[in-house]
């Protein structure tokens, strides 16, 4: 049976509460916490690093998964498992030697996953697939929460699932950017099985927003 997860993205939690906003999340069945690491080379924006995920490791026991939309991010991938982080999403576009970095992100004993930005295809993938836990397709430009779903991405999520059956593999997909409970059933029906999503889990009552999607994955864990 395939797992559904969901990751809900910090970038859209209240800063004066993060710990809390976890604690929330996880109390409403998030199983990840998706954290977005922003250096303003990679993508416009800065958000925050390794302090931050130190802070808020204390708060749960839920798998930390960092996406790291950063420059090179393989100089960092240390300090993020001392800090906490179990899982390190590098993008495809940010690594000039991506094979390397990857390994190195497995040889610290986190999973691996790559994240592809709109406009990258996944045939890009094609050799280093089985040696990644997760792809990451993006939905939008990375940068900033909030932003409107790109809808070819479901053309690639549909690409990448048939290229990890054709290979016999069982790599999760992740898809990140402007998935709300009113599409998601669109980017599962393609073939993800792990949901991040910000604005529309602490846009309101976070707690019953992630119920709200657990609830939905139930219906396709049949
Ligand atoms: C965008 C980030 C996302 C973002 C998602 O660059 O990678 O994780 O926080 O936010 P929403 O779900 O609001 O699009
Ligand atoms: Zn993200």
């Amino acid at each position: 049976m395939k797992r559904f997860v969901l990751a809900p993205s910090i970038l859209s939690a209240d800063f004066r509460k993060l710990g809390s906003e976890v604690e929330t999340v996880a109390a409403g069945g998030a199983d990840w916490i998706h954290i977005d690491v922003m250096d303003g080379m990679f993508v416009p924006s800065i958000s925050y690093g390794m302090p931050v995920i130190r802070s808020i490791r204390p708060c749960t026991d839920q798998c930390f998964d960092v996406h790291m939309m950063v420059e090179e991010p393989g100089r960092y991938v240390r300090d993020m498992k001392e800090a906490g982080a179990d899982l390190i999403c590098v993008h495809q576009e940010a690594c000039v030697h991506l094979d390397r970095t990857v390994n190195q992100v497995k040889e610290l004993g986190m999973k691996a996953a790559v994240a592809l930005n709109p406009a990258t295809p996944v045939s890009t993938l094609e050799y280093l697939l089985p040696e990644l836990d997760m792809v990451l397709v993006m939905s939008v430009n990375p940068g900033f929460g909030g932003q409107k779903f790109i809808t070819y991405a479901l053309d690639k999520i549909r690409d990448l699932r048939k290229m990890i059956e054709r290979k016999g593999l069982d790599t999760d997909i992740e898809v990140d950017g402007g998935v709300s409970l009113g599409n998601v059933r669109q980017v599962l029906d393609a073939g993800a099985n792990i949901i991040v999503a910000g604005s529309a889990v602490f846009r309101g009552d976070a707690a019953a927003n992630c119920r709200e999607f657990t609830r939905i994955f139930k219906e396709y864990e049949g």
